[in-house]
């Protein structure tokens, strides 16, 4: 890719760029020329490191990486995960019911809303207390166990769509196999009253299963140790139906996916049994609604033109081109606390990739490391760095107009902390204008603002449902521009898998009664032995 023409015309405009104070002056109708609406969302990339010709040469390298072509193949169901050899369809899981879209020559879409109508119906048995657990009570609490995909996914959705959710029932998130998480989600519940959803597409996810075998316990234990209660406090969500009857979750309780589904694109597959539950399956339908809206946005517009392509390139622009090691994203909706973390996975295990398709390692730099809080928290702590520090972070702002929550003059200031923030990171503030304002002169240059610090603005009117199907799309699409560029497969993990086998034969050396012949390196060995006396 940096033979291509287009790619050594940025390397060489990259050079030359004027301030984005230069580029404002010279061109009044500049916010014009860099700003979309499109698929419900407003996007604002005018302060962006770029001119008409940046735009041009960025979409001259999607061009020359064959994006197009990459498009259609995924969503025609190619087997584009090319070291699982399998199909990468969460378009298909927001497809509507008339859509045919075909995986070994079978069309899926019908099995997709198959089971979209089974956990419509789980979901309103619950909703409406028709579902009795095991003493005859109604179900209360909701507690999803899953990590990584089978959690982030859920925990995100449930967080950012509370303002839709059923206010009686209450909602408990269960990931980490630290014995604390299960502890305190469960802490106060009446397991006659509580549901648990396990969610692994694989059903052997060690975090998973523990967490999942002392929910069992802890359910019998508090249910008179019927085994018959499992049946009416367990449901399960995934791909491995043996593993799920070897649990002894009957698989009528069963949710299933497919191995055309990503773990980190799972959210909007049955792994949003405890969203749909949450906000109900009319709200759980508008969702996926947002995210087919944005699918078809990026499968159809012109790069020029398209979002989730411009917002991809725009970050291999800065990850190639100034050396940006990372990228914020910054919600102005407090609803959205987990929505930075939820992306982590997303981008990061997607793209955290140095070997390309071919086999061979990658030439440039690859996926950023993303990060961010909502504001206005983050500005009362890390903006400092954005704005004056050394490294270029481009932001990503997410602002609404209306609040779900209108009180007094709340959402006027924090939408103008929106605005405020990226002013001031593009225009700054000079020495002049520092000194005009009398500042003594040792002082001066600590108040001075460099700016030229690049930002996007997704704007929508409120956060509901397709909004944030729309905002998942554009942000997955985005993802997979930036792998296309980068020439990798953004759909595999193999990076998780070191460790997890590692872990493995470490367990045993732990637990082991007597002292174990350790064979690791010294620190390592070392490291286990202090455990071992610590714990003893
Ligand atoms: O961490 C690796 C990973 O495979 C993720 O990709 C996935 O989302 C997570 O583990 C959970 O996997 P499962 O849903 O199979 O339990």
């Amino acid at each position: 890719m940096t033979t291509q023409p287009a790619w050594q015309a940025l390397e060489s405009q990259r050079e030359s760029l004027p301030h984005l104070r230069d580029l404002f002056a010279a061109d009044p109708a500049r916010a014009e020329k860099f700003q979309i609406e499109a698929a419900g969302l407003f996007f604002d990339y005018s302060k962006n490191l770029i001119t008409a010709e940046t735009i041009s040469h960025l979409v001259d390298l999607a061009n020359a990486a064959g994006l197009r072509g990459r498009i259609d193949a995924m969503f025609r169901g190619d087997k584009i995960n090319t070291t699982e050899n399998r199909a990468v369809l969460h378009t298909a899981l927001r497809a509507p019911r008339t859509a045919s879209i075909k995986v070994d020559g079978a069309d899926v879409v019908p099995e997709v809303h198959a089971v979209l109508d089974k956990m419509a119906a789980f979901s309103d048995r619950i909703r409406s207390g028709d579902w009795k657990g095991h003493t005859g009570k109604p179900i209360k609490n909701i507690v999803n166990i899953g990590i990584g995909g089978s959690d982030l996914g859920p925990v995100m959705a449930y967080e950012a769509l509370r303002h839709y959710s059923r206010r009686d029932l209450s909602f408990h998130f269960v990931s980490n196999v630290d014995g604390t998480d299960f502890a305190e989600a469960v802490r106060g519940l009446d397991p006659a009253e509580t549901l648990f959803i396990v969610s692994s597409k694989t059903f052997t996810t060690l975090e998973t299963m523990t967490n999942a075998a002392t929910a069992r316990e802890w359910s019998l234990a508090g249910l008179g140790g019927d085994k018959a209660a499992v049946a009416k406090h367990f449901a399960a969500v995934s791909t491995n139906a043996q593993k799920v009857s070897e649990f002894g979750i009957d698989t009528a309780n069963m949710f299933g996916f497919w191995d055309w589904v990503g773990g980190r694109y799972s959210m909007d597959s049955a792994i949003g049994l405890s969203t749909m539950v949450a906000i109900g399956p009319g709200n759980f339908r508008e969702m996926l609604a947002g995210f087919h809206e944005m699918d078809e946005h990026f499968r159809t517009a012109p790069f020029e033109r398209n979002i989730p392509a411009l917002h991809g390139l725009l970050a291999v622009w800065y990850n190639d081109f100034f050396g940006a090691q990372t990228a914020a994203v910054l919600p102005y909706d407090q609803y959205l606390k987990r929505f930075p973390a939820y992306l982590q996975q997303l981008t990061m295990e997607s793209n955290g990739k140095h070997v390309a398709l071919d086999g061979r390692r990658v030439e440039t730099d690859t996926g950023p490391v993303y990060w961010g809080e909502p504001g206005t928290n983050g500005q009362h702590s890390f903006y400092q760095l954005i704005h004056q520090g050394t490294r270029l972070i481009p932001c990503d702002f997410i602002a609404f107009a209306k609040s779900l929550n209108p009180l007094g003059r709340h959402q006027d200031l924090l939408i103008s902390n929106v605005f405020a923030q990226t002013e001031a990171l593009a225009f700054g503030k000079t020495l002049a204008q520092v000194e005009a304002e009398g500042t003594p002169p040792a002082i001066a240059p600590h108040r001075v603002f460099e700016g030229n610090r690049p930002s996007n603005v997704l704007m929508a009117e409120k956060l509901t449902p397709a909004t944030l199907g729309r905002l998942v799309s554009l942000y997955e699409m985005s993802v997979f521009t930036q792998g296309a560029i980068w020439n990798i497969n953004s759909f595999d993990q193999w990076g998780v898998e070191l460790g997890k086998a590692l872990a493995q034969k470490i367990i045993p050396e732990l637990e082991s009664p007597t002292e174990p012949a350790l064979q690791h390196d010294s620190s390592t060995n070392s490291l286990i032995r202090r455990y071992r006396r610590l714990k003893a």
